[in-house]
C-alpha cells in the first residue's frame, strides 16, 4: 500500500481512528508522530467501543507493529494504564509489538499542574485545554534545560538529579506566580522511576527502526493526532494545540523524511465540530446543533466535553488539504445527517459584505 499518513482537516476528533483501523489491515507499522494523551481514538473490539490516547490505533491486529515515536509527548502513567486496559482486553501487547521512541519527551507533574493553573488565570479567555499538560511539555522542550525525555528514565541518578533540579525552579515560579504548594522532587523521581521499570523493554530508536521497515518494503501507515485546523502554526491560533498537527508534523515527529510518504489522507466529517475555546464559523447553535450531538455521538474521548457542532466549513477544510498537501479525502458522518431534510455548507466567509476567500489569521479581519 506504499506509505500513508491520515491527517484530520478540521479541530480534530474526524474519525482518523476509524479511518486508521481499517487501513491497518493492509500496513505493517502504525506510528503516532505527534501531540499525546490530548488525541483521543476510538476504535471497535468486537462490539465494544475503546479509546485510545497514546497507544497507536494498530494494536488490535497482532501482525502489526505500533510505534509511539519521537514527537509525542509521552505522559508513561496514561500508556502504562493503556497498556493494562489493553491486555485486560486479551489485546497482546508486548516489546515485540509497541516500541518507545528514547526521544519522546516526557510529560511531568508539573506540566499537568502548570496546564491547569495557566487555564484557571485565564478565566474567560482560557483556551479549553485537555488539561493534559500538552502546553507545559512542549514549551519545556523548547527550553531544553527544563526537559526530560524517555532516554533519561534509564539512568537513575542522573534522573534524579536532573528532576530535583527542575523541581527546584519549578517551585519558585510555581510559588510567585500561582501560589502553589511545592512540589516534592523525590517522590515524582521514585514515580517516575517505577514507570521506567515497565516501559525500559518498548524504549527504541524508532526513527532507525522506521527506516529499517522502509528498506525491507514494509508499509508504514502514520497516524496523526488532533486536526490541521488545531495545528501551532497553521491553525486557529491561539485556540490550537502545541504541535504540528499537519503533514509537517510527520518527518519532524517520526525521523521518516516527507518524500518518503506517498499519500496524505485528508480525513473530514460532513460537519464540523470542535471542542474548547475559539472561532467556528459555521457553529450551530440551535436544535440542529444538538442534532447532530446526539446523533454524532459527540462528546469528547479524552475530556467527555459536549463538542461544538456545526455544517461542513468548505474554506476551512480546503485550506487544511492544501496546507496537508491531501492526495485524497475521505469524509465521515454523512449518516448523521440523513435525518436532516436540509443541510448547509459554508462555502467562504464574508467579512463586511466582501467573500474572504483565504483562512484569516485572525478575528481582526
Ligand atoms: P484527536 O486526536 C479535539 C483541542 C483542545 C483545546 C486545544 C488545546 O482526538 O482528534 P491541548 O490539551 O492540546 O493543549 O488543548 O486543542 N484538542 C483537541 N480537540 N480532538 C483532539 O485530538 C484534540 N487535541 C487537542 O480541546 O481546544
Ligand atoms: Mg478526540
Amino acid at each position: 500500500m506504499g506509505n500513508i499518513c491520515a491527517v484530520g482537516l478540521q479541530w480534530g476528533d474526524e474519525g482518523k481512528g476509524q479511518i486508521v483501523d481499517v487501513l491497518a489491515k493492509r500496513a505493517d507499522v502504525i506510528v503516532r508522530f505527534n501531540g499525546g494523551a490530548n488525541a483521543g481514538h476510538s476504535i471497535m473490539l468486537g462490539d465494544e467501543k475503546l479509546g485510545l490516547h497514546l497507544v497507536p490505533c494498530g494494536i488490535l491486529r497482532p501482525e502489526v507493529n505500533c510505534v509511539i515515536a519521537n514527537g509525542v509527548v509521552l505522559d508513561p502513567k496514561v500508556l502504562i494504564d493503556e497498556i493494562e486496559m489493553l491486555r485486560e482486553k486479551g489485546v497482546s501487547v508486548t516489546p515485540e509489538n509497541l516500541h518507545l521512541s528514547d526521544r519522546a519527551h516526557l510529560v511531568m507533574p508539573w506540566h499537568i499542574a502548570e496546564d491547569k493553573f495557566r487555564e484557571q488565570g485565564l478565566g474567560e479567555k482560557k483556551i479549553g485545554t485537555t488539561a493534559r499538560g500538552i502546553g507545559p511539555c512542549y514549551a519545556d522542550k523548547a527550553h531544553r534545560s527544563t526537559a526530560l525525555r524517555v532516554g533519561d528514565l534509564a539512568y537513575a541518578d542522573e534522573f534524579r538529579e536532573k528532576v530535583a533540579t527542575i523541581c527546584e525552579l519549578k517551585n519558585k515560579v510555581f510559588a510567585a506566580l500561582f501560589d502553589a504548594e511545592p512540589l516534592d522532587a523525590v517522590r515524582i523521581a521514585d514515580e517516575y522511576l517505577g514507570y521506567a521499570a515497565v516501559l525500559e523493554p518498548f524504549v527504541v530508536d524508532t526513527s532507525h527502526l522506521l527506516h529499517g521497515s522502509i528498506e525491507a518494503g514494509k508499509s508504514l501507515l502514520f497516524e496523526g493526532a488532533h486536526g490541521s485546523m488545531l495545528d501551532i502554526d497553521h491553525g486557529t491560533f491561539p485556540f490550537v494545540t502545541s504541535s504540528n498537527s499537519t503533514a509537517g508534523g510527520v518527518a519532524a515527529g517520526s525521523g521518516v523524511a516527507a518524500n518518503k510518504i506517498d499519500l496524505f489522507l485528508g480525513v473530514a466529517k460532513a460537519y464540523t465540530t470542535r471542542v474548547g475555546a475559539g472561532p467556528l464559523v459555521s457553529e450551530l447553535h440551535d436544535e440542529t446543533g444538538g442534532h447532530i450531538r446526539d446523533r454524532g455521538k459527540e462528546y469528547g474521548t479524552t475530556t467527555g466535553r459536549p463538542r461544538r457542532c456545526g455544517w461542513f466549513d468548505a474554506l476551512a477544510t480546503r485550506y487544511a488539504a492544501r496546507i496537508v498537501g491531501a492526495g485524497a479525502v475521505c469524509i465521515i458522518g454523512l449518516n448523521v445527517l440523513s435525518e436532516l431534510d436540509e443541510i448547509s455548507i459554508c462555502e467562504a466567509y464574508e467579512v463586511d459584505g466582501e467573500p474572504l476567500e483565504y483562512y484569516p489569521a485572525d478575528l481582526h479581519r
